[in-house]
């Protein structure tokens, strides 16, 4: 019964693919019915939901998964961009948008001048938009030096996506135990953006991480757009924890929040702007989310980094479930690796700046005892209503923040329609 149906399917989309590929260029055919035949012929007819997408074989929706890590700068993205980038059917791509601010950032002041906020997150959805259809070719609008025969050097965090560090992008393959940020830089040659784009294909989802894109509202068009099944992935942290990884990460930027925090005394010149249009965008964001609008139904999850960090597996499967995708040996198997070790052996591994090796419970509740309690206390007065919307509670005293025996989590499950 069920080889019958599915061999009649697959000839049908195999005569289809031979007409389609004829009339249409290699990113239309994207969306073609062989995308089906592609999903229809592997392991997902054992799936409910994909065997109704592909008994009905024209008229579907898209069945590739486009799914948008939508963060802000150290609130753990980069851990949970992870999660997406070892499972083996995704093309997984490290904050795109560097580069269209980049490009931006440095043209000329005439154009500087006339560029809006609603041009620039234009131009974000129209790369994310193509990046999600796999035209990687796009980015040659904004990578700078401009790509030569569509060669670069210069794709930003190239080796945070394993797509693009393993065959065919890179004709090397890495050691399993080494992360790709230890070796691609130095053995993958020149990224060839067709080639990653051959490669999103074939891989079938895309995942995309972003910090750029201030408040979920901003990507309405992309969730109403008839060519993307979007998920939204908006993962939130603690304001406090995000800007004291903030502080040691870019240290230069935060050198008044450094004495202050060496000293206990406020530099009148401290710049409290950052850290309260970060709470609020993540308020809006949320609150947004959280109102179960129409255009937003099943697409958002808001997911507390403290609630994957404590928790990893359990957390790691219900994005996975929410996304539709199953969760692969591959990325239990890293979450075993980069969530239990232990903190002193992890330094002297890759101690770059976003590396993700380390014990996760411990990273995530750092910040309590390398923090100012004065900091702690004038950060809770800035951000008071995302710290109550999101389920984190404010400390009275230093002494409540060092004791770690008292979690400042508080337990939360959010309720959005799925
Ligand atoms: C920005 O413009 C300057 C001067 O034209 C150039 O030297 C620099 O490489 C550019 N930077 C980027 C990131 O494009
Ligand atoms: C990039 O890859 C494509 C597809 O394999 C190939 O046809 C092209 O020659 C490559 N470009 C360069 C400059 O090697
Ligand atoms: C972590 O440390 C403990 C005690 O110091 C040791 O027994 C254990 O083997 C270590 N685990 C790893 C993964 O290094
Ligand atoms: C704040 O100061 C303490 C000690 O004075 C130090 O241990 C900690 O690393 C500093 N925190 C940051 C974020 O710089
Ligand atoms: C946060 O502080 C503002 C100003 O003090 C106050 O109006 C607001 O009610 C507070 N929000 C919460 C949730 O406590
Ligand atoms: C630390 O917090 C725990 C749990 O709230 C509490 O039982 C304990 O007394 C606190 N310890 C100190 C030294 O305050
Ligand atoms: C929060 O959840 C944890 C784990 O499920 C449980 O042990 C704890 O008792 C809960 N706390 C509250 C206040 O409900």
């Amino acid at each position: 019964m069920e080889c019958s149906w599915k061999t009649v399917l697959l000839l049908v989309c195999a005569s289809l693919g031979v007409q389609y590929t004829a009339i249409r260029t290699l990113r239309d055919s994207l969306s073609g019915p062989c995308q089906g035949a592609y999903r229809c012929s592997t392991r997902h007819l054992k799936d409910s939901r994909w065997r109704s997408l592909c008994d009905d074989g024209w008229t579907v929706e898209f069945p590739r998964k486009h799914i948008l890590l939508f963060a802000t700068t150290r609130s753990g993205s980069s851990f949970t961009g992870q999660l997406l980038n070892q499972h083996p059917q995704v093309f997984y791509v490290f904050e795109p948008l560097f580069h269209v601010q980049q490009a931006f950032t440095n043209s000329s002041s005439r154009l500087r001048r006339s560029l809006d906020r609603r041009a620039l997150l234009g131009a974000y959805r129209d790369l994310l938009l193509n990046l999600f259809t796999c035209d990687l070719h796009f980015m040659e609008n904004y990578i700078r030096p401009e790509p030569q025969d569509h060669l670069t050097n210069s794709f930003f965090r190239r080796s945070s996506s394993h797509a693009l560090c393993s065959p065919p992008v890179c004709s090397e393959e890495g050691d399993a135990d080494l992360p790709d940020e230890a070796w691609c830089p130095k053995k993958c040659a020149a990224l060839n953006l067709t080639l990653a784009s051959m490669s999103c294909l074939s891989r079938g989802h895309v995942a995309i991480k972003t910090v750029r894109v201030p408040e979920v509202g901003d990507l309405r068009t992309l969730t109403e757009d008839p060519r993307l099944d979007l998920k939204i992935i908006h993962l939130v942290r603690d304001p406090r924890a995000v800007l004291a990884s903030r502080m040691m990460a870019f240290s230069d930027q935060f050198r008044a929040w450094k004495i202050w925090n060496a000293t206990g005394r406020q530099p009148r010149y401290v710049d409290l702007s950052q850290i309260t249009s970060t709470c609020k965008d993540m308020t809006a964001s949320a609150e947004t989310g959280l109102q179960r609008l129409a255009w937003l139904r099943g697409r958002y999850m808001p997911v507390r980094y403290e609630d994957l960090a404590f928790n990893p597996e359990k957390k790691a499967a219900e994005i996975y479930r929410f996304v539709g995708l199953t969760m692969e040996d591959r990325v239990r198997t890293w979450i075993e690796k980069n969530t239990k070790s232990n903190v002193s052996s992890s330094t002297s591994e890759w101690n770059h700046r976003y590396s993700t090796r380390r014990n996760s419970r411990a990273t995530a509740e750092s910040w309590r005892l390398g923090l100012s309690f004065d900091i702690v206390r004038t950060v809770q007065t800035l951000c008071n209503d995302t710290l109550a919307l999101l389920g984190y509670k404010q400390v009275q005293s230093a002494a409540e923040l060092r004791n770690l025996s008292h979690t400042l989590v508080e337990n939360m499950t959010f309720e959005t329609l799925t």
